[in-house]
């Protein structure tokens, strides 16, 4: 089968079969032969034909302004043509085809923001001791080992490679920027595009207490700002020096156990509020948050817990008590030795973590008797989930070229 329609985007997709077309109401429900079922409204399919000034054919955005739909527009004719497409007429005169096999990813939900991202998977120190780790240098050059290293970040919220290079040289990019242009843009902050974590730097006036031996315990970071950073990478250079070793926890793990066994706990940190404020000389990001921020059904967990930066209660009075303990008690649970788990850093190390769902930390060390250097960036979900779902729709569409010999 050969597609001779246009869809609004530029993807490719199988032919599907629509069995039975049927109207009702301002909507036309679309029966595919696998079972799934469409509802589409009048409007929406007035809006997904790529002709008659819906869809622009250049760029496959919508150019349909709501405010001139005519309040009686409607469908006046459909039906399947011979080769299977959806033909449709509307009562302002225009009329066109379109794909069954669009129609059908938006019937089994492959239009969705989940869509291409794999399931979350929650994890605690019982699931493994270290991070699921890959081979940096495979990581750099292919695609498959690529979306196996994003497929891991985006599900447990955390994966290391090995073996990437430290600081590049004339044309060649160190290995951190690498690693990140392979994915998509940093997210630059007052800190930069990419940061060092090293105990010798204090003349800063954007230091931070990253920047010298002391423990971090669990946190996220620039929770600061309206939405913190989505991923976080941290790439050693060198570490000579005992102890230091990175401590995680799954945030996600945590909060299903407070939900579950310490409702009071999980209810005073999904719902009462601090302000969490840089006190950089040159800058002044603030943030009224909860410290576990569920947002809106199906948008990601942001955990928002630096102790550093929390300077406020935003609540009523009478209720700041049982927020410090329920705090207290989160960053508890962060260091259990039920959720956290513990290794160490070396040379090549690159470690990738969602910092909005992932608690990261270090135990203390003496920088007085080597040398721990690390290089950090940020790069935002929206980079890394687009990058994921490219990659596992070019993989999908493969597969199914492949095992059904069927090409649109
Ligand atoms: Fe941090």
């Amino acid at each position: 089968m050969t597609n001779t329609v246009d869809t609004p985007d530029f993807y490719t997709y199988p032919w599907a079969t629509i069995e039975y077309v049927e109207r009702s109401g301002e909507f036309i429900t679309l029966d595919f032969k696998d079972g799934s079922r469409l509802q589409a409204h009048d409007w929406w399919l007035r809006e997904s034909v790529v002709t008659d000034g819906a869809c622009d054919p250049t760029t496959r955005e919508g150019t349909l302004d709501p405010a001139d739909i005519a309040d009686d527009l409607q469908v006046t004719s459909v039906e399947l043509d011979s080769d299977g497409a959806l033909a449709v007429a509307f009562s302002d005169g225009t009329a066109g085809r379109i794909h069954p096999g669009w129609l059908h990813h938006v019937a089994t939900h492959r239009h969705r923001v989940d869509s291409h991202l794999p399931p979350i998977k929650v994890w605690t120190a019982s699931t493994f001791s270290e991070p699921p780790t890959f081979n940096g240098r495979a990581v750099l050059s292919g695609d498959e080992e690529l979306k196996a290293f994003l497929d891991a970040v985006c599900s447990y919220g955390i994966a290391r490679l090995t073996k990437v290079p430290g600081e590049g040289s004339g044309s060649v990019p160190e290995g951190l920027a690498s690693v990140t242009d392979r994915i998509g843009v940093r997210r630059s902050t007052n800190f930069g595009d990419i940061w060092n974590v090293k105990a010798e730097i204090r003349d800063n006036s954007e230091n931070s207490s990253a920047n010298s031996g002391l423990r971090l315990g669990p946190h996220t970071d620039l929770p600061t700002r309206e939405t913190p950073p989505g991923f976080q990478l941290l790439h050693c250079w060198e570490n000579s020096v005992p102890g230091g070793w990175s401590r995680m926890s799954d945030g996600a793990a945590v909060v299903a156990y407070l939900k579950a066994e310490e409702p009071d706990v999980y209810q005073a940190l999904t719902t009462l509020n601090w302000v969490f404020f840089n006190r950089s000389r040159e800058h002044d990001h603030r943030w009224s948050g909860p410290m576990i921020d569920l947002g809106l059904p199906g948008s990601p967990l942001t955990i928002r817990a630096f102790y550093p930066v929390r300077a406020f209660p935003d609540m009523d009075p009478v209720d700041v008590p049982r927020a410090y303990r329920a705090a207290k008690r989160f960053h508890q649970l962060g260091a259990d030795p039920r959720f956290e788990i513990g290794y160490p850093f070396r040379a090549g190390d690159l470690v990738a973590f969602d910092n909005r769902r992932v608690l990261h930390g270090r135990d203390a060390f003496d920088p007085g008797v080597g040398v721990r250097h690390l290089r950090g960036s940020y790069i935002d979900h929206d980079e890394v989930y687009s990058r994921l779902r490219v990659l596992t729709r070019h993989h999908e569409s493969q597969h199914q070229s492949f095992f059904e010999g069927v090409s649109a």
